[in-house]
């Protein structure tokens, strides 16, 4: 799993760490570096899945510009920027960390290592030392033996930890941990569900793609059993969301050839009125939470999944089952969550457990975005006296502290 993305010269960061858990909830004021913070994420799971450097960043035929683009990407007045991620696999943590040259029209590779993390560190591969005019980095993988190692003349618009994932590498170990990291960052999954793209028949599909819009596809491709496993879990969290009872949810193939698919739920707004309402019908909320509860519960596991702005359109009286099934179902599938939130209810709904979890972005006196866990912050305690998490945010109590703290 993902444990900690430092952020270093990365849009508002100059350096600041997130922390990843099972459930993390990152709060903050507008501006203050929530959506840059996402981005990162979006980032790294574009190029350890391939993507180019530069349209990672810039965006090409398949993949959309990450905000801002190109010129946006190094904090103001740098022109470097690197990510550093530690990951777990098999008990052990692992330092991933790339280093990223910006120019107008390019962005490439100027340091990437990956290494067995703690006291004594052990290199897997590192980059060395770098001919700026040349498109090609040494790259060093280890052998486990004294010496530089394995020597390739690998691309600086492509991650080494991708290509180094088909290399003929000497060291079998080395190849399985490079593999498992690069699969954990590729399977970051940031879902921005768009009611008005779910409403309309969908084609069958693997994988739920990040506006939620292939929702009803992607159920009606998996297999009966499964199918009827998940729209029965869906339909025991949703049924909880609306004041009317709802008897059930679930895809239908349809078309000729039963290529495509269709949501549907069944309403009961009173003892024997039922009306069945398919995906053009339902509401943005209902839409928005099965997109949620979709992509938990056909995610593979080990991967995050990131929302943004997770309870928008969801009354504030829902918090708390919309908090308790993403606990549920990340424990259960075993994955984690990363979550954005304005919404003092949600916060209050997550309670005093979850403070540990519940990250605030803001910016210091210098204007530069900081993450702060809300636990480290001194005046907490007396704080939570004062009032519950969810009025303290709404009043931007936490935002004074944290400006206190700053001061010398
Ligand atoms: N390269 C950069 N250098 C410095 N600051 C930047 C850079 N790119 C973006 N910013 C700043 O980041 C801010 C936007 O941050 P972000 O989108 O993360 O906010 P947010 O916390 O998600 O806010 P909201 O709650 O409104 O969505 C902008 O105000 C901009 O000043
Ligand atoms: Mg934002």
């Amino acid at each position: 799993m993902i444990k900690s993305v430092i952020l270093k010269n990365w849009k508002s960061y100059e350096e600041s760490t997130l922390y990843i858990d099972p459930l993390t909830i990152v709060i903050g004021m507008n501006s203050s570096g929530k959506s840059n913070a996402v981005d990162a994420l979006i980032f790294l799971s574009r190029i350890a899945g391939g993507a180019g450097i530069f349209q990672a960043i810039a965006g090409d035929v398949s993949l959309s510009p990450l905000r801002g683009g190109i010129d946006w990407v190094c904090r103001k007045g740098t022109r470097c920027f690197t990510l550093d991620v530690l990951v777990e696999y098999k008990g052990t943590d692992y330092g991933y960390s790339i280093t990223i040259e910006v120019g107008t029209a390019r962005a490439l590779v100027s340091e990437e290592k990956l290494f067995r993390s703690g006291s004594k560190q052990q290199r897997i591969f590192y980059t060395g030392l770098l001919d700026n005019e040349l498109m090609n980095i040494p790259v060093y993988f280890s052998t486990g033996k004294q010496g530089k190692g394995q020597h390739f003349e690998l691309n600086r618009n492509t991650s080494i930890l991708f290509q180094g994932k088909s290399l003929a590498l000497k060291r079998k170990e080395s190849a399985e941990i490079i593999n498992n990291v690069a699969e954990q960052m590729k399977g970051i999954f940031v879902l921005d569900p768009i009611p008005n793209h779910m409403r309309d028949y969908s084609t069958l599909a693997e994988r739920l793609s990040s506006d939620g819009s292939n929702i009803a596809g992607v159920l009606a491709a998996l297999d009966d059993d499964r199918r009827r496993e998940i729209q029965e879990k869906l339909t025991a969290y949703l049924r909880e969301i609306p004041e009317k009872d709802i008897e059930g949810v679930w895809t239908e193939r349809i078309g000729k050839f039963n290529t495509d698919a269709m949501l549907y739920c069944k309403e009961v707004w009173y003892e024997g009125d039922d009306c069945v309402v398919d995906a053009r019908g339902m509401s943005d909320g209902t839409l928005r939470f099965l997109a949620i509860m979709a992509a938990m519960l056909t995610s593979e596991a080990d991967n995050l999944i990131v929302i943004e702005e997770v309870d928008n359109g969801m009354h504030p009286s829902r918090a708390k089952i919309l908090v308790n099934m993403l606990k549920e179902l990340g424990r259960e599938r075993n994955t984690d969550v990363l979550v954005t939130t304005h919404n003092p209810a949600l916060l209050d709904a997550a309670g005093t457990p979850m403070i540990p979890f519940i990250t605030v972005a803001h910016r210091d006196e210098k204007g530069k975005s900081q993450l702060t866990l809300l636990e480290d912050i001194r005046d907490l305690p007396k704080m939570i006296a004062a009032g519950n998490i969810g009025e303290l945010a709404a009043n931007g109590r936490i935002e004074e502290a944290l400006a206190r703290k700053g001061k010398p």
